[in-house]
């Protein structure tokens, strides 16, 4: 949520930044902005909306500048306009701030600013910590020093990059339970909220710890403590192929993104599931060890650790959380500990019940997501175990705990969550396999069994990809519906509910998923002829109450769809439109059921005309609570 870029060297600063910002667009696109030294004189331009209006805007201005700071933005305090996007400056218009995350304490500080004479032209959190600067530096010392008193008074998480026209020499950089990476180039220095952008220039990172900050010149990076004691630290090399962002001639990444989830699925898999005769491998590094990235790979629980485990705590959030869901069933139904799934967010200020043989799990796509790192660290605290599953072995969260599983997803571009999610569900599976074994909850033969079954799942999802055409003559025939519910049971309710997710996400239609036993007890009210009802409806333990339930709806003359297997004549004859997909075991049905409800939304999006990859109000990565 907002990113932030720095840059210092001999080339043009204003592309450099602009490329970087790039990178960095999925944390948000409310409004971008950069803050030049040009001529020693301090430079801000800035625009509302995606970043290539402020790209159009710099094409108008050509600055040359050498070194600056750059933003884009996910709105917390003030709307999304001109004057509320970063940088922010100071009233002698000669400190600028890029700001990620929020200041608690920003309306207090404000208030005593307005108070000295400071006068504010922003409604937005993060101007406060411009003035504050300035103040401090009105009272005398280093520019160092001079910001370590700021900081001193600020109460929140964040990350900033800060310049000012007296050192056009340096950017400094501050880091508070966030991420920021300074690369490190031939004469030329980089700063990013995410390492991935400077990977374009270099492959020589220095990551910040948390409560540090960084003085960077064109000649390397100096790191201090907020005490201001100087800590040492080597770059790291980190992998230096080339990030390629191609639609590969879909017409958005979220329809490449869908297809891709063979290959996802296929590669994850294999990757900790040599042969279904094998025991399921977690040591595997995701990343090559002699790539000295910092970052920890790989499962390192000891057989008696995982014996030992009495309690699994999964946190995360959005489509996470759908996913954990599942998994939550999964690890019951096969290693037969109790799990409790958590929406990340809500374990801040209540008592989390975790001791010293509980596992807690994180779940995060992007392994950024600010309210799940804080519920990992929290059970962290309290001495459970940790683990992490992600799809970036570079993030914060694998910074956090010794124990990763990282999906083989590649980048996600869209801010809709798809390939990520199945390969999340397989880390699942994968996981309770894994344990279940290892507590000898299942068989030899049932492990063998059910690892041939994963692997037929590519396949299937495949089967489902090449009926697309059909699935979206059936969408297009509800996209004007105003409210759309989606019910499921059992492993198939969290289904429901991200099927519900995505259809909100890119279409704005407003969708809610329900636990299909559930719809009598209050959501029946809202069903009537111009409600679809999406059922999912898997053969297995809760067909026949599922599909009591869809009946439930369709006598409220609610329009029908489901989700169902090749050959449901029950289905055919129930139902107003069937999205059919090959048969499958009830246990693994998630990891398809899920296929045609993307697709639907998707095309129901791009139907209406709405901006598929970039949903208004959203951002990829969520880092603030
Ligand atoms: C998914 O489509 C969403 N954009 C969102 O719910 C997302 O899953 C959530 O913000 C969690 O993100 P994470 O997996 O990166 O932690």
């Amino acid at each position: 949520m907002c990113g932030i870029v720095g840059y210092l060297g001999p080339l043009n600063a204003a592309p450099v930044l602009l490329s970087e910002l790039k990178c960095l667009e999925y944390r948000g696109y409310d409004s971008a902005g950069v803050a030049v030294i040009e001529n020693g004189r301090l430079c801000v331009m800035k625009a509302a909306g995606k970043l290539s209006n402020l790209e159009n805007l710099l094409a108008t201005q050509h600055p040359t500048a050498k070194v600056g700071i750059g933003h884009t933005r996910w709105a917390t305090h003030g709307v999304p306009n001109d004057t509320n996007a970063h940088p922010h400056i100071d009233s002698t218009g000669t400190i600028a701030v890029v700001h990620n995350g929020i200041i608690e304490n920003f309306e207090e500080l404000k208030e005593d600013l307005i108070n000295k004479g400071y006068a504010f032209s922003s409604d937005t959190d993060s101007e406060v910590i411009a003035h504050l600067i300035s103040y401090e530096l009105s009272k005398g010392g280093e520019m160092l020093d001079v910001i370590l008193r700021s900081l001193k008074q600020l109460v929140g998480a964040y990350a900033l990059g800060i310049v000012s026209q007296e050192h056009p020499d340096r950017i400094y950089a501050v880091n508070h339970h966030y991420s920021l990476s300074v690369g490190l180039g031939q004469d030329e220095s980089f700063l990013a909220s995410d390492s991935m952008a400077v990977r374009q220039y270099t492959n020589r990172v220095v990551r910040l710890e948390q409560s540090e900050i960084a003085e960077i010149t064109t000649q390397g990076v100096r790191l201090f403590t907020f005490d201001g004691t100087e800590v040492k630290r080597s770059p790291i090399a980190m992998d230096s192929s080339p990030y390629v962002i191609d639609k590969c001639g879909h017409k958005h990444f979220l329809h490449k993104e869908i297809h891709e989830q063979p290959l996802v699925l296929r590669q994850t898999l294999t990757k900790y599931l040599r042969h279904p005769n094998h025991p399921i491998d977690f040591s595997v590094g995701d990343v090559d060890p002699e790539a000295n990235d910092g970052t920890a790979y790989g499962v390192h629980l000891t057989d008696e650790e995982i014996k030992g485990l009495n309690h699994i705590n999964v946190f995360a959030c959005g489509t996470a959380y759908h996913a954990s869901m599942v998994g939550k069933i999964l690890l019951e139904e096969l290693v037969g500990i109790p799990v409790a799934v958590d929406i990340a967010s809500e374990i801040r200020g209540r008592k989390l019940l975790v001791n010293e043989s509980t596992l807690a799990i994180a779940v995060s796509q992007s392994g950024e997501t600010a309210d799940t790192l804080a519920a990992l660290k929290e059970a962290k605290s309290k001495g459970a175990y940790t683990m992490g599953i992600t799809n970036r072995a570079d993030s914060h969260l694998a910074q956090i705990t010794p124990n990763l599983i990282v999906t083989e997803c590649g980048i996600e571009v869209s801010v809709a969550a798809t390939k990520t999610y199945v390969a999340q569900l397989a880390s699942f599976y994968l996981l309770a396999i894994y344990l279940a074994e290892k507590r000898g909850t299942i068989s030899a033969d049932k492990a063998r069994e059910m690892k041939m079954q994963l692997n037929s799942i590519p396949t299937m999802v495949e089967q489902i990809l090449a009926r697309e055409e059909e699935i979206k003559e059936t969408s297009i025939k509800y996209a004007d519906a105003h409210d759309v519910v989606f019910i499921g049971r059992g492993l198939n309710f969290p289904t429901a509910l991200e099927g519900a997710l995505k259809l909100k996400e890119l279409s704005y239609i407003h969708a809610s998923g329900y636990a299909a036993g559930e719809l009598k007890h209050g959501p029946i009210a809202v069903l009537d002829q111009n409600v679809p009802v999406i059922t999912v409806l898997m053969p297995g333990t809760v067909y026949e109450k599922t599909l009591s339930n869809a009946q439930e709806a369709r006598a409220r003359n609610a329009k029908m769809i489901v989700v169902a297997v090749d050959g449901d004549e029950q289905a055919a004859k129930t139902f107003d439109s069937v999205l059919s997909i090959p048969p499958i075991d009830e246990l693994f049905s998630p990891l398809t059921t899920i296929v045609p409800l993307q697709l639907l939304s998707y095309f129901i999006s791009d139907y209406l005309g709405k901006d598929v990859d970039q949903p208004r109000n959203l951002a990829k990565s969520v880092t603030v609570e």
